[in-house]
Order: C-alpha cells, then sequence, then structure tokens
C-alpha cells in the first residue's frame, strides 16, 4: 500500500538520506517496506505484500517452492504494483532461518583482532561443510555485567573466556538470493538471516530473556533472545497454514472459503466449530513452544518473562489471548511499524498487519543505518 499522496507535504520535503527498501521473502508471501531517514527518524513510505501461493499453483496463504525465476517475478511485480509503488533499488534482503546454522562456541578472550584469525578456523569444528563453502559471520556474546574480581568464575591468572556466537550461510543460498536480487533488479547491500532483523523490529532494549515466535505458512519459529543473542531455538513443523486446512477439512470446504473463514472469524468470530478446530492446531504449537521455554530456563535457570508474537499467524484474531493463557507470562503482539514514523490514521491497521512486516521492518531498518 503506498500511502497517500498528501502525506508528502507532512513528511516531504528536502530527504534526509535515500529510501531504502527491506525485502522479505517467506514461504508463502513476500514483504516489502520502504523506508527513509527524516530528521533523524526512520519514516514509512510504502509497504506491501504479495501471496506467492498462485505463482505455484496453491492458494493464498500457502507456501510454495518456487524456482529463482518465479520468485524475482514475483518481487518485481510486488515492487512495481500501483499500490506499493516502491521508488528505490537500495535494498536489504532477508534469508530464512532455516538455510543458517548457528553456533556458540567458547574462545580464550584474546580480543577482537587475534579473534579474527582464530573463529573461521574454530568454526570448522561446527560447522558440517567445507568452510569454503560458507559465509561465516561472528559476534562475541556480551557477559552479564558482574564484577567478576569480586565473584571470580575461573581461578586466578586462568585466561578468560568468552562465548561467540558464529553463523554460517551456505554460498548455495547466497548465490540463489544474489540471482534473485539481479532477476528482480534491485542492489542487495546485505543478506541477513531473519530472526536478526526480527530482533530489530520487535525488541527493546531491555535484558530478559523473550520468546519470539514468528508464525508463519508452514512453520512456526521460536527464539529464544537474551542480551541480544539467540540463546535457543526450534522450528515447529505446523504453522498457519495448518488452521486453513483443518477448516477446510472439518467443515468440507475449500481451501480459499476456508482461508477466508480463518482470517475474518479467528478464535473470536462467534463460530464455535471453527474456534474449535483452530484451538486444536494451536495446542500443538503452543505446547511445544512450551517446551521450548522450559528446556531453556532448565538449562540456564533464568525465566522467559515475555512472548513476542510475529509473522502472519500472529494477526490471527483472538490469538494473543489464547497465548496469555496458554504461556502463563506475558504474550504481545510484535508492533514493528511502532519503529517508524507513521501517518496517525493507519496507525490501527499498522499494528493488525504488523505482526507480518517485521522481518521486512527490520531489514530496511539495517539498510537505513548503513545508508546514514
Ligand atoms: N488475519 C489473519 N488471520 C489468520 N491468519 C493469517 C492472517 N493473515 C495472514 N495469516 C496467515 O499467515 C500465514 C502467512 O504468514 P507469513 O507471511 O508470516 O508467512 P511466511 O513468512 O510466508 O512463512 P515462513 O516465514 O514460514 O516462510 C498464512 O498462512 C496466512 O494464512
Ligand atoms: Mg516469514
Amino acid at each position: 500500500m503506498a500511502l497517500p499522496g498528501f502525506l508528502g507535504g507532512i513528511f516531504g520535503g528536502k530527504k534526509d538520506s535515500p529510501s531504502v527498501i527491506g525485502i522479505d521473502i517467506g514461504s508463502s508471501a513476500i514483504k516489502v517496506v520502504q523506508i527513509r531517514k527524516k530528521n533523524g527518524q526512520a519514516v514509512l513510505e510504502t509497504y506491501g505484500e504479495l501471496a506467492l501461493g498462485p505463482y505455484g499453483g496453491a492458494s493464498i496463504g500457502q507456501a510454495v517452492q518456487l524456482p529463482t525465476d518465479k520468485i524475482a517475478s514475483a518481487l518485481a511485480d510486488l515492487m512495481k504494483e500501483k499500490e506499493v509503488n516502491v521508488t528505490t533499488k537500495l535494498a536489504g534482503i532477508a534469508i530464512p532461518f532455516a538455510s543458517s546454522l548457528m553456533s556458540v562456541i567458547e574462545m580464550p578472550d584474546v580480543g577482537p583482532k587475534q579473534l579474527e584469525t582464530m573463529v573461521p578456523l574454530e568454526a570448522r569444528k561446527y560447522i558440517p561443510v567445507p568452510i569454503n563453502e560458507v559465509m561465516l559471520d561472528w559476534s562475541a556474546i556480551p557477559k552479564p555485567e558482574v564484577d567478576d574480581t569480586v565473584f571470580p568464575t575461573e581461578p586466578a591468572g586462568a585466561q578468560k573466556k568468552i562465548d561467540v556466537l558464529v553463523v554460517a550461510i551456505h554460498n548455495d543460498t547466497i548465490g540463489r538470493y544474489q540471482d534473485i536480487a539481479l532477476k528482480s533488479g534491485v542492489e542487495a547491500g546485505f543478506f541477513e538471516i531473519e530472526i536478526f532483523s526480527t530482533m530489530r523490529s520487535v525488541l527493546e532494549e531491555g535484558l530478559a530473556p523473550v520468546m519470539i515466535m514468528d508464525m508463519g505458512a508452514a512453520s512456526t519459529k521460536l527464539y529464544i533472545v537474551e542480551r541480544g543473542v539467540v540463546r535457543a531455538s526450534h522450528t515447529v513443523n505446523r504453522g498457519a497454514q495448518d488452521i486453513t486446512s483443518a477448516i477446510s477439512k472439518s467443515l468440507g470446504l475449500p481451501v480459499e472459503r476456508a482461508e477466508v473463514m480463518k482470517r475474518e472469524m479467528g478464535l473470536s468470530g462467534g463460530d464455535k466449530s471453527v474456534a474449535d478446530v483452530i484451538n486444536l492446531v494451536l495446542e500443538y504449537i503452543f505446547a511445544e513452544a512450551n517446551r521450548t521455554i522450559l528446556g531453556f530456563e532448565k538449562k540456564y535457570n533464568k525465566s522467559v518473562s515475555k512472548v513476542v508474537l510475529v509473522g502472519g499467524g500472529a494477526s490471527l484474531k483472538g490469538l494473543q489471548e489464547l497465548a496469555k493463557a496458554a504461556f502463563k507470562t506475558e504474550a504481545v503482539a510484535g508492533n514493528p511499524f511502532g519503529k517508524l514514523a507513521t501517518p496517525a490514521f493507519i496507525e490501527n491497521i499498522l499494528r493488525q498487519t504488523g505482526p507480518e512486516f517485521a522481518v521486512a521492518i527490520g531489514t530496511a531498518l539495517r539498510k537505513l543505518q548503513d545508508e546514514g
């Protein structure tokens, strides 16, 4: 959706930064968000999404596997759609979590310079493919703010250790996304694993562990994040499309009709048979999420303070209430548009559709930082 032209009068004027886009190619839909910096603030210019199902013989809301050519033409279609009208090529592109390998490795605390050479060598042991076949990225995990001269955790004189988060993406994956960028006419400044984008767009500065639950079409991705680091993750093989198929099967409706019913009614649409079917799918997903939370809490002896819901599935009506009850902890829908200056009169719409755009907004925000 492009924002009405007259907003140019409010947000317009001299540009403080070039416009940039964040692109999220999900299994069921592509999302794009265009922003720019104005008076030190990230301002929303336009955003939109395009369902991929119809490009692969499936319906809207269903996950499909498509060749890069088709994805590229879908992305190009989305960007030039009249209501979207993307006006820049400067992009950051998100990469699915499933295409990444992450491990936390312990290293001697030898300072950033030496780590630069040591981490890739050490990472060989943890990455199951030849190191020259992957793109490697890493960052030291900040230590808790405790003064260990008062409470020494290591014997005096011992070499201090630090944890390093290592992330690897296979070169083939990068190649595929470069191909999509080239064919759709965007200049990809970077490729970023989607969870890092989401963290940027929905988390506050807080230190306590939180769970991000990304309910996509075919799967639900669970991440426990603490101090800006992914400490645990788990992918559940059920997602929002399973709700649609369950409604379709149990009420004997075509998938397209079931999809509409799901979105219109959700859990709070007043139809008990629909709500019962939805509940059944969600029960399974929430049980897995609770298991992941418990596993983390046991291992680290810390509690997860909050669950942040993102992904298209998080827009299901009544989901937040159900999540609150299921998790016995605070559960909120992610509000990534909240990180942007947006026109007041569409704030409600942006809150509702927000969870779906968490990845794309996070990628756009990084691109804006890179440009600034
Ligand atoms: N208002 C809504 N109510 C319920 N479900 C919805 C609503 N809007 C979208 N969905 C569902 O959300 C799913 C798509 O979510 P999303 O766009 O986050 O997935 P994706 O990014 O393509 O998937 P993945 O990240 O797993 O690759 C679809 O299955 C769709 O039916
Ligand atoms: Mg997604």
